[in-house]
């Protein structure tokens, strides 16, 4: 049955994904889905007609070095009905958080993470000829659409390679509203992407593209939760900042998943434009208890919802008023929160 699976999606992914004329206008994306639990949100993720949908982590709940048990969880969330409706709707492109690099909160010392690589590209149908079957980490980039309206969606690997966290120690007094417990570094030593990610990552925005949706599992933006995020490592974080203005990569936007709740958050002042960082977490995880009321100052008001949810970008094209209207989903489809960003203001 997995296999059938396996082979359909590697068909939808050569039939559509990497066809030239390829156009995503309408993407849907999501993170956190636990396969033990049943899945509703796909039918109101279909219903919104999506060209292509991006996992953005935690994709299962895999928690294993036992690569058997890991394979047997794909299998489950490959049997969930609404998933099979997608896989019917559009293709699937994704990248991995924790859970299902394997480990919780875990980075570059999992010992099995060459092997969780392998099953994971093998799920999600990645050809040999892929450049991700001969390097480590899962990282990736696709270029769509035609000159002039090209979309490019990069999908980053924030825990292959990643260093160590700071935690508060017990007893240490800790900001204000933070619900979690990692602390920013000052070791400036530290990695999150590893410097052959980064190099890769600096080639990849040098390309020509109007539109760059750039997929973290963890927020980009947010970084005051005491939660996993890239503020715990403040130089990676500023370091990508830069490298957007470095490589006068325009159309930036991320989107990002694992905590379990939606919210909208925009840095002003600390890239070459306004970089917003749609998050969307909870495809069917409980929503994140006091986690969504946690401090978050880049949030735009209101633009949070605590409820199962998945994330919708539709890039309308308008020539010079071309517009990208960044959604938080509810479970139901109704819309919790939305932006209307001018695609101009990303240069
Ligand atoms: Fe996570």
């Amino acid at each position: 049955m997995k296999n059938i699976v396996v082979i359909l999606l590697v068909g939808l992914c050569k039939a559509s994904v990497t066809a030239g004329n390829f156009k995503p206008t309408v993407i849907a994306f999501g993170a956190c889905a636990h396969e033990n639990k049943p899945q509703p949100i796909w039918d109101a993720i279909v219903n919104a007609k999506p060209d292509l949908f991006i996992f953005a982590g935690d994709n299962i709940y895999a928690d294993t070095e036992d690569m058997e048990v890991m394979k047997a969880k794909y299998a489950k969330l490959a049997a969930q009905p609404g998933y099979k409706s997608l896989l019917e709707t559009c293709p699937v492109l994704a990248t991995w958080d924790d859970h299902d690099f394997g480990v919780n909160d875990g980075g570059k010392h999992y010992s099995m993470k060459k092997e969780s690589a392998e099953v994971f590209l093998d799920f999600f149908g990645v050809p040999n000829s892929d450049p991700r079957r001969a390097r480590d980490g899962i990282y990736a980039s696709k270029m769509f659409g035609p000159k002039g309206r090209k979309v490019q969606i990069i999908l980053l690997d924030t825990r292959y390679f990643r260093d160590d966290l700071d935690k508060y120690a017990k007893g240490e007094s800790k900001p204000k509203d933070i619900v979690g417990w990692y602390k920013p570094t000052k070791d400036t030593s530290r990695t999150l992407l590893g410097e052959a990610q980064w190099s890769w990552l600096e080639e990849e925005l040098g390309k020509s593209a109007e539109v760059r949706i750039i997929v973290s599992s963890i927020q980009v933006v947010s970084w005051e939760k005491g939660m996993e995020c890239w503020g715990n490592m403040p130089h990676e974080r500023d370091r990508l900042f830069k490298l957007i203005d470095k490589t006068n990569a325009n159309g930036c936007f991320f989107i990002s998943g694992d905590v379990h709740f939606t919210e909208l958050s925009v840095a002003k002042g600390e890239g070459p434009y306004p970089l917003y960082d749609l998050t969307a977490s909870g495809l069917n995880q409980s929503p994140g208890e006091s986690w969504y009321k946690s401090i978050n100052s880049y949030r735009l008001s209101n633009k949070v919802y605590a409820g199962r949810n998945f994330g919708l970008i539709q890039i309308n094209w308008k020539g010079k008023d071309t517009t990208i209207t960044l959604q938080g989903r509810k479970e139901s489809g109704e819309i919790a929160h939305e932006e209307v960003l001018p695609l101009s203001r990303l240069k």
